[in-house]
């Protein structure tokens, strides 16, 4: 099993020597940088979702900042609304390393699958096998709704979501190669689709219109998911206790889709323009371009996640064309059935 290869690996090359334990001791902090430049800089990557952003920013600082309050994230959105690339581009500038876990993966003792300890590990090689910089790290635990059993056929998700709390709750833990890794200070984010979550609030909201509720008024005011709402999707109590923000990534709509293309530092559009310029051809094309493009990636229910394979798709004669006669052209002018039909485009 690969976990298990790597983890005799690291005892193999020569176990304690590896670790740069205390390396940080002395040096001064890195500085972070103050959080209204943490979101005006994400933002330039991430599109459609300032209101979320601004939320997981919040959460992170405040883990990172007030010490005494532990900052336990769960981010809720369907596939390819930015879950994953919020929470990179928020580590990356922060310096810290991360970990993104799959909970499919894990199992509770970690018979069949990996545990806790590997995700810590993972987490440490991530960091260089720098503990005290693997401990203020980011562990992304993805996926997470997928262990939360409503009908209990996986009884075995529960129980790791479970075997979960003790590094939710900050516990040491004793890694394979005698290291005590403390979880005090680690940011840990969930995240998940959670498919089906609508109806249970629908359910909720439509409870509160005709009086036969139970919740707190606040709960009920809430726009936003509850953690009723995640008990009754099936995740344990006592792990939902333990989640201080709930974010809802918004689904992407189309024109979300456009403004990616058109303002995203992370465009593939604006990437194959970039890579055309560099190789001296001017890319010429209707603005309705993104519109076509959003519209035929909005066909798969993947969110901004299509729009590189459509825009690959495009670019891909275009490409060859290039290549195959360096120099030669100066412009590119790409027709609308581009979209559809990698052929329509004239090289000049
Ligand atoms: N809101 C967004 N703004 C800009 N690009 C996005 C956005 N959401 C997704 N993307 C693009 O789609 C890719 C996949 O997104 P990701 O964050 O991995 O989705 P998920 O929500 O499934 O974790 C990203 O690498 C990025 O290029
Ligand atoms: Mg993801």
């Amino acid at each position: 099993m690969a976990i298990r290869n790597k983890k005799k690996q690291i005892q193999d090359s020569g176990g304690m020597k590896q670790f740069k334990k205390g390396a940080n001791q002395g040096k001064k902090r890195r500085s972070i940088p103050p959080i209204q430049n943490m979101e005006r800089n994400v933002r330039q990557y991430i599109v459609g979702q300032d209101e979320v952003v601004r939320k997981i920013i919040t959460a992170i600082y405040r883990a990172i900042y007030l010490k005494s309050i532990k900052s336990n994230i769960l981010v809720i959105g369907k596939s390819g609304t930015g879950k994953t690339e919020t929470l990179k581009q928020i580590a990356k500038r922060l310096r810290i390393p991360y970990t993104i876990e799959d909970a499919t993966k894990y199992t509770k003792e970690g018979y069949y699958g990996g545990d806790v300890e590997d995700m810590l590990e993972n987490l440490l090689e991530a960091a260089d096998y720098d503990l005290e910089k693997a401990q203020r790290g980011m562990l992304i635990i993805d996926e997470i709704d997928k262990k939360a059993g409503k009908d209990t056929s996986d009884v075995s998700g529960v129980e790791v979501l479970k075997s979960l709390l003790k590094i939710i709750e900050g516990a040491k833990y004793y890694l394979s190669f005698d290291e005590v890794f403390d979880t005090k200070n680690l940011i840990i984010v969930f995240c998940g689709a959670f498919s089906g979550i609508e109806d249970i609030k629908k359910k909720r909201l439509g409870r509160g219109q005709i009086g036969f509720t139970t919740l707190h008024e606040s709960d009920k005011k809430q726009n936003g998911y509850t953690k009723e709402d995640l008990v009754q999707y099936g995740l344990p109590e006592e792990f939902v206790g333990r989640i201080d923000t709930i974010v809802e990534m918004k689904p992407l709509e189309k024109e979300d889709l456009v403004q990616i293309l058109k303002k995203s530092r992370l465009s593939i559009f604006r990437r194959y323009q970039k890579e055309l310029r560099d190789a001296g051809i001017s890319l010429q094309y209707n603005g309705k371009i993104f519109e076509e493009i959003a519209a035929r990636s909005l066909k798969l229910d993947t969110g901004a996640r299509e729009l590189s394979n459509t825009v690959n798709y495009m670019f891909e004669d275009v490409i060859y064309n290039v290549m195959a006669h360096p120099g030669r052209y100066s412009k590119c002018t790409l027709s609308l059935e581009i979209v559809e039909d990698n052929t329509k485009y004239k090289l000049s």
